[in-house]
């Protein structure tokens, strides 16, 4: 039977550990699909990939097992319960099997420094970091006989890569890497071209802008390649999305909305330095605007709260005026467990966008922006908006 490999960028991570251990459960019959939107009836017809079609692989920089890191979660949050893990050990040693040293190239001096027990490559060029990732996106494709791929970004947050006249197009950026021309790239633009290099969808489901440039972008369509971003809409942004067009049908006039975010997990730790977190920041922030207009005065704010673990909190602050301009408050504190939050929108995406592409729908996925905090090319961020895009890819399938 032919199977659909997904490679996951940072797969020892947080999101990725509890996608590996989603699918297993799900697979095995031993979970229920909550929180899945391509198990809505709407996607009964389309004919999805079955979530068992697909083999795990991908990429890590720091040494480990995936047990090891779910045992981490299963003591931190419990969101991956010791019964659990145990029915699906087997699995996961399975998936370290195809998990393969990451590359770091120019990712920030956070990331750089995430464990000193790193197994990272660290490739003397551009070139020899995308020789790297392609040959092992072959090997993956070969050793299981894919009918298709599909590669997530789920790695660390990088800092925003500053302007570069490399980032314009194809052509340019084609012309950097012969080059060697180190500061055009990132680990994440190295992996998103491998993943056309090899004809493999693309997902970034991480802030970082490094993956999806206008060039690499342009190289996946030539390539083919069925792509979207950027960092996945999972929590607090996710309500927002909900409750900002509520305010706007109404003809409520919020004057402020501000968000304080606080995060525990290795995440967290990342985005606690200022330049990776000012790409969160940056992701975070279009909404509102975009939403209820420029002059509302929104601030956000990421500070890293060590034992909170994977629970993280966000608390919000709305001051609006009604009818003759009386001014009132309404104020939401959301408590999620984010990964157990991400994984479903990993599969989700995976699901939708291998569909796309085996039908020759390549190219941005603009019907999958209800995903995503900084949806590519997608100028509503009202979530019903979204959501009724996602639909009507649903119904014309
Ligand atoms: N709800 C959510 O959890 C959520 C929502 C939106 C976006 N994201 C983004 O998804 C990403 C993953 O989140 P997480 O909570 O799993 O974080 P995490 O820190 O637990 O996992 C990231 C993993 O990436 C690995 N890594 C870093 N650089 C790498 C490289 N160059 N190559 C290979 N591996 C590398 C790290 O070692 C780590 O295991 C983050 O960028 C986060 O901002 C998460």
């Amino acid at each position: 039977m032919s199977k659909i490999g997904l490679w996951l960028v940072g797969a020892r991570g947080g999101v990725s550990t509890t996608v590996s251990v989603g699918l297993s459960a799900l697979a095995k019959g031993l979970s229920t699909a909550t929180g899945l939107i391509t198990e809505h009836p709407e996607f009964a017809n389309c004919g999805l990939p079955p979530l068992s079609d697909f083999v795990l692989g991908g990429h890590e920089i720091r040494r480990g097992s995936l047990l090891e890191s779910a045992r981490v979660i299963e003591a931190d949050s419990g969101s991956l319960p010791h019964h659990l893990l145990e029915a699906v050990r087997e699995d996961l040693d399975e998936i370290d099997q195809c998990i393969k040293p990451g590359i770091l190239f120019n990712s920030g001096e956070a990331i750089h420094s995430l464990d000193k027990d790193s197994m990272a490559v660290t490739p003397d060029s551009p070139q020899d970091a995308l020789r790297q990732i392609t040959t092992d996106l072959q090997e993956f494709q070969r050793q299981h006989q894919l009918s298709g791929l599909v590669v997530v970004n789920l790695s660390s947050t990088e800092p925003p890569l500053p302007p570069n006249l490399a980032h314009e197009s194809a052509e340019s950026l084609r012309s950097a890497l012969e080059r060697n021309e180190e500061s055009a790239f990132r680990s994440s633009t190295l992996y998103s071209l491998a993943a056309a290099a090899v004809g493999a969808s693309f997902v970034n489901f991480t802030p970082s802008t490094a993956a999806l440039t206008p060039a690499t972008r342009q190289i996946l369509q030539e390539a083919n390649c069925a792509y979207c971003g950027s960092d996945g809409k999972t929590g607090e942004t996710l309500v927002k999305s909900a409750l900002a067009p509520m305010f706007a049908q109404r003809a409520l006039k919020v004057m402020t909305w501000q968000s304080y975010n606080m995060l525990g997990d290795r995440d967290g730790e990342i985005l606690s330095h200022p330049e990776n977190r000012s790409s969160k920041i940056a992701s975070k922030g279009e909404l509102i605007h975009q939403i209820l207009g420029e002059d509302v005065h929104s601030e956000i704010r990421i500070d890293y709260v060590p034992s909170l673990g994977d629970n993280k909190t966000a608390w919000d602050l709305i001051h609006f005026r009604g009818f003759l301009d009386h001014r009132m408050t309404m104020q939401f504190t959301w408590q999620g467990c984010d990964a157990i939050l991400a994984a479903p929108l990993v599969i989700d995406l995976a699901r939708l966008v291998a569909h796309a592409q085996s039908r020759g729908e390549v190219g941005l996925q603009k019907h999958c922006s209800i995903f995503f905090k900084s949806p590519l090319d997608f100028a509503d961020h009202a979530l019903s908006a979204q959501f009724d895009a996602l639909i009507q890819k649903a119904r014309n399938w």
